[in-house]
């Protein structure tokens, strides 16, 4: 059942092109597909023998050049199509009946919302027809769709329309033409009542691009932020990389069951609705920025991973790594840099870093897998962006640059691997990167530690670092990685060193990037006149974990003086890391850092300081953050002590919250910049903490907040701090209204769920009622990860219940979902998975939570993949 990188090979068979025909009917759909197969002159295979792969299909017709084949000439395997013996170059038709109706693993054709639409990475190619269904197998694609005219009076697959036409029966056709030739993963149609928004792009060689989306009729007005940020897209990738867009039409639809986020579909990318529709009214701040770095991702694919593509799925971080670098690079340009990089940081540690350290831990290019699906990961994507970055930090923009063009070049339509990336940058640049390699083949993060010595006599500092890769499942024995270490120095009065290495020439800077690619190093500087403060790792230059003994006198120094506004936050992270953590060692009695308070208060009164950042430096670190640092966590612990530090904050700076509050209450017209984000989430994040601590006058500022909002982000801001109040009456009441207000709107409900199954004050009961609600659907995945996803991710108080209710019931919505949706089960396990770190008793109950799963009888390949891996060892 496991597939290995090493039994890779070449396609026996080529395809050079489809010829497809849809005839969509309520009851199913037959799809006719006539392809052109040649040998692969580069194959060693030359049995003759025709393996094309399929997945739930009925096969109802199969001619080879023209004539129908006889039973004994073929063998229908179910998930494979042999034909023994086929010629050199042949011309092979394949019709299949399929039910898009009943399809509720939303891979391949299914309906949504009464559209048809498909969902063909990695594999859902093969649910549609008999198809050599791998990335390597690249083919141009013509595709008539042929419905009823009333009900799907649009069809749309990737390319240009060619021809459209009537057919009998109130039915018509429309035929679509792809020029550029694509693996089938990156198939779309869609047939669906839907409304079209027009616009238009000039390329940069001056061809004037249509654009167009397509939603449902009820969504026409929340298509604008999506166009824009295309546009922006396709301008930022011009300027930043030099690349146009190649056809005259580029589409974007919203559906809204969607298994992930959005997809890159030739000319034709869709997208869950919940990442693509907004409006003041209905969509936070957070979901703006979302969608503009979605759409620009999925826009950016049109070069990093659709002209040039994955050569098998083991090389996936190849166009997800290298597009989720651009995408960040574009919102980084677009927004706060800064911020932009602790949300991205914030993630990776919280989140990557605890699948690195888990069961289902795999380098950024595996080297097996039993389903591919789960490896649609934080490593491939998070990870592999930062192997990225790093290649960017190594070389610098111009030659990184130097490399991306010499790799689109040379693997224009191509499909490679992530070797043959890096080698572009390699030759681009002269640099050699074997050592750099590592950061693809062996999993875990490292630890960099770092010791410092100051000689006074000598006037040198020393630095002492020193790296390993921690083992995980099948991968022990680590070899040392190519680490780039930003760094710099600080004096005693706050000012940046110049930095001189001893036995070096380069001239003095005030950063530096050390490059580790030993497992030690010592660094000398020299002409340093008192022992400084060291910044490490400034803008987290590697996906790494330092190791340094902090005082708190240093982070409370960082925290004010850093140029590096990324450490600033982190020191403050750091800092209040360490003093939760404390508390959790103490007891509930042991006495809060002093400092602490009056370090968040100086960052609620320096209005001097950047307020975007003052926004995030105001956010706790989250109590996933915090489990996922501790060796062995006790979660009720260090959520009370977490609680305990907000509620002391909250209480000692009530003042200035209120007048924070106040300050930042503007009525002014409701702007997407980054000021005026920083802005509402300062106001949102003081209206939180004063509720935090019951305060009388923070309640009347929410209900006028929730009343009177004229932009989602401050109404659910207001929600969300009453929801997770003690004023039960209000609590009540304001979910009320505001369901009865939105009721109609799925994203906003979606909000509405997590805002209840993501509250610390929320029970277990109260979650399950959520699930009896009208509005639930196990249909929808957004409904799904709303309720159930967002409860075992964020309430984790109750989820790690001390009578193992949380995990009893994950593992139970697990076994239910698994029959229906197995690409949303297995992402559902991911809590449970990480049973191994817990406390003994939670531990056990985590694992016999797994068991019941592991004992579903029938249970899909993804979720057996996760479930046994985890219990494996
Ligand atoms: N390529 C898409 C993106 O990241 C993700 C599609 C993943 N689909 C899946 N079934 N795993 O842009
Ligand atoms: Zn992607």
């Amino acid at each position: 059942q496991t597939v290995y990188l090493s039994e890779y090979r070449v396609p026996a068979y080529l395809v050079d092109h489809v010829d497809l025909r849809f005839e969509l009917f309520e009851e199913g759909a037959r799809v006719h597909s006539t392809l052109a197969v040649r040998r692969n002159p580069e194959s060693e295979d030359t049995s003759g023998r025709l393996e094309l792969d399929g997945d739930s299909l009925v096969l109802e017709g199969l001619q080879l050049d023209g004539r129908d084949l006889e039973p004994g000439q073929y063998e229908n395997q179910g998930d494979r199509l042999v034909i023994p013996e086929v010629p050199e170059q042949f011309g092979l038709t394949v019709v299949t009946w399929i039910e898009p109706q009943n399809n509720t693993r939303l891979e391949g054709l299914y309906k949504s919302s009464g559209m048809f639409c498909t969902q063909c990475e990695a594999e859902g190619f093969r649910c549609i027809t008999f198809f050599p269904d791998r990335p390597d197998v690249m083919a141009r694609f013509r595709t008539r769709i042929e419905a009823d005219r009333a009900g799907y009076p649009v069809l749309l697959s990737n390319g240009n329309d060619v021809e459209r036409g009537d057919l009998e029966g109130g039915r018509h056709f429309v035929t679509w033409e792809d020029p550029f030739p694509k693996p089938c993963y990156l198939f779309a149609l869609v047939a669906g009542d839907l409304v079209e928004k027009r616009d238009s792009f000039r390329t940069c060689t001056g061809r004037e691009i249509d654009l167009r989306m397509y939603v449902e009729p009820r969504n026409a007005d929340k298509c604008d932020h999506a166009m824009d940020s295309l546009k922006r897209s396709m301008r930022w990738d011009e300027d930043i990389y030099g690349r146009e867009y190649d056809l005259d039409i580029f589409m974007i639809v919203a559906v809204d069951d969607f298994n992930m986020g959005a997809m890159e579909n030739k000319g034709l990318n869709i997208f869950n609705s919940s990442c693509v529709l907004a409006s003041q009214d209905t969509a936070t701040d957070a979901t703006f920025q979302r969608i503009e770095a979605i759409v620009a991702h999925e826009y950016f694919h049109n070069w990093s991973g659709n002209r040039v593509t994955c050569r098998d799925w083991f090389q996936l971080s190849l166009k997800e790594g290298f597009t989720v670098f651009r995408d960040s690079r574009f919102s980084a340009d677009m927004g706060s840099t800064t911020v932009k990089r602790i949300e991205d940081v914030t993630l990776l540690r919280t989140a990557q870093f605890a699948e690195d350290g888990g069961p289902m831990a795999h380098p950024v290019r595996p080297s097996s897998y039993m389903e591919i699906s789960n490896f649609y990961t934080l490593t491939i994507y998070e990870k592999g962006a930062e192997v990225v970055r790093m290649i960017h930090t190594l070389l610098g923009p111009d030659l990184f640059r130097k490399g991306s063009d010499l790799y689109f070049e040379r693997h224009d339509g191509q499909a490679v691997t992530t070797d043959d990336f890096v080698k572009a940058m390699e030759d681009a640049s002269g640099r050699d990167l074997t050592r750099f390699r590592r950061w693809y083949e062996q999993a875990g993060t490292p630890v960099v530690t770092v010791r410092d010595e100051y000689d006074e006599a000598r006037q040198v500092y020393r630095l002492d670092i020193h790296q390993t890769v921690p083992d995980t499942p099948g991968q022990t024995g680590k070899q040392p990685q190519h680490i780039p270490f930003a760094l710099g120095l600080l004096g005693a009065d706050g000012q940046p060193l110049a930095l001189k290495l001893v036995g070096d020439d380069a001239p003095p800077a005030e950063q530096r990037v050390l490059e580790l690619t030993e497992a030690s190093h010592s660094f000398e500087f020299e002409g340093v006149a008192a022992r400084p403060v060291p910044s490490l790792l400034r803008d987290f230059s590697a996906p790494v974990r330092v190791d340094y003994p902090w005082t708190r006198e240093q982070l409370l120094f960082l925290m004010s003086h850093d140029p590096d506004g990324f450490n600033r936050w982190d020191a403050g992270q750091r800092l209040a890391v360490d003093v939760i953590e404390s508390l959790v060692d103490a007891g509930e009695d042991a006495e809060i850092e002093p400092r602490l308070v009056s370090a968040y208060r100086h960052l609620l009164t320096d209005e001097g300081l950047d307020q975007a950042l003052v926004a995030k430096m105001l956010q706790l670190p989250s109590e996933a953050y915090l489990i996922e640092l501790a060796a062995a966590p006790r979660v009720q612990q260090i959520y009370r002590a977490r609680t305990r530090v907000m509620n002391h904050l909250a209480a000692a700076l009530r003042e200035e919250l209120l007048a924070c509050y106040h300050r930042n209450n503007g009525g002014a017209e409701y702007r997407l910049t980054s000021d005026d984000i920083a802005r509402r989430t300062l106001r949102n994040t003081a209206l939180g903490w004063l509720l935090e601590i019951g305060d009388a006058e923070g309640r009347v500022l929410a209900l006028r907040q929730f009343r009177e909002a004229d932009n989602m982000t401050d109404r659910l801001g207001a929600l969300r701090a009453l929801v997770n109040s003690d004023y039960h009456e209000d609590r009540e009441q304001v979910l009320d209204a505001f369901y009865q207000r939105w009721q109609d709107d799925p994203q906003v409900v979606e909000l509405w769920f997590s805002v209840q199954s993501g509250s610390t004050r929320g029970s277990l009961e109260q979650v399950r009622a959520l699930m009896e609600h009208a509005a639930f659907d196990w249909k929808n995945p957004n409904k799904v990860r709303s309720v159930i996803g967002v409860f075992a991710g964020q309430n984790l108080a109750a989820f790690h219940a001390e009578d193992g209710s949380g995990y009893r019931f994950l593992a139970e919505q697990v076994r239910h979902l698994d029959a229906s949706n197995p690409q949303i089960a297995a992402r559902l396990v991911t809590p449970l998975t990480r049973w191994r770190k817990f406390a003994s008793v939670h531990g056990e109950q985590m694992k016999a939570a797994l068991e019941t799963i592991r004992d579903r009888e029938g249970l899909s390949k993804d979720v057996y993949e996760v479930v046994h891996k985890s219990l494996a060892g």
